[in-house]
């Protein structure tokens, strides 16, 4: 749930962390909760403006007040760059209670700082929402299913599978998104699990998504890979082949 308490809690860290750094800028949307198992891992995508790429790219916690840039490795962090994807991935090891809190995701443009996306991260014994791989790969043309668990609290929540770099989402039922793909997603209440479904895999498909219920969400890194092309040196050895078993 989402209470009045929570965006007023929300709102004054806020207020703090523009005081910090003097933010000018602030595009994140929505309020997101990311539930880890305590000792668990997660990875974090940070888009970025692919058209106006950032000269400074970091991920700043409100627990220890530190900025981490671009590209750093420590034992339990990794803040990487993916100029190809433009995003930087944030990978948090070992959590423990005590990385329970407020999140950002930062860039700093012609010298101006902007939080492109916050979230709230709550190190649980069990968390509110998980997935049993955060990697998934696919076909083009192929298949590919995710099975997001959520915990009873969740049950009559709002199940959802959404794109990162955009925050669309899609929700239970099919929805077609071209002629030949689609997302469907069937919600199991008796096995707290959620299945989604998607067809007709297009390369462009290949990024980071998140399941959510409620608040409650969890990111997925879907890769689709290219379907092998016809080889047409292969017909061509075959042809070759075929002559010299003729002479
Ligand atoms: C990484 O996490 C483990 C487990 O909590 C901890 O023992 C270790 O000190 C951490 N390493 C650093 C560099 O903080
Ligand atoms: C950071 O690491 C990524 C991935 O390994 C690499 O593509 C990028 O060039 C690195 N950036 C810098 C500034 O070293
Ligand atoms: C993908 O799913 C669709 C719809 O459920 C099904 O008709 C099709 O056979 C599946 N394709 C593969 C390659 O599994
Ligand atoms: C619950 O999920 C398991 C594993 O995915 C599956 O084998 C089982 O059939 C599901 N149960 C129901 C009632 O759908």
């Amino acid at each position: 749930m989402v209470t009045m308490a929570t965006y007023t809690k929300v709102f004054y860290i806020l207020i703090r962390f523009w005081l910090i750094l003097g933010v000018e800028c602030y595009s994140g949307g929505s309020y997101h909760v990311l539930t880890i198992k305590s000792g668990g891992s997660v990875t974090i995508p940070c888009h970025y403006d692919e058209k106006k790429p950032p000269q400074k790219k970091y991920w700043y916690s409100d627990n220890t007040l530190s900025n981490i840039y671009t590209n750093t490795t420590e034992e339990n962090l990794s803040v990487i760059d993916h100029p190809d994807q433009s995003l930087f991935t944030v990978t948090m090891r070992n959590l423990q209670y005590k990385d329970t809190g407020d999140y950002y995701c930062a860039v700093e443009t012609e010298g101006q700082t902007t939080i492109t996306y916050d979230l709230y991260l709550r190190v649980q014994s069990a968390p509110d929402v998980s997935v049993v791989s955060s990697s998934v790969s696919g076909h083009e043309g192929g298949n590919v299913s995710v099975q997001c668990f959520y915990s009873f609290g969740y049950k009559y929540e709002l199940k959802q599978w959404c794109r990162y770099k955009d925050q669309s989402c899609y929700t239970v039922g099919r929805t077609d998104t071209s002629q030949r793909s689609s997302v469907q997603i069937s919600d199991d209440v008796r096995n707290r699990s959620f299945t989604v479904l998607m067809t007709g895999l297009r390369l462009s498909d290949s990024g980071w998504f998140f399941c959510s219920a409620g608040e409650a969400m969890n990111p997925v890194q879907l890769t689709v890979i290219e379907a092998e092309p016809v080889s047409v040196t292969g017909t061509e050895k075959d042809k070759w082949r075929f002559c010299l078993s003729q002479n």
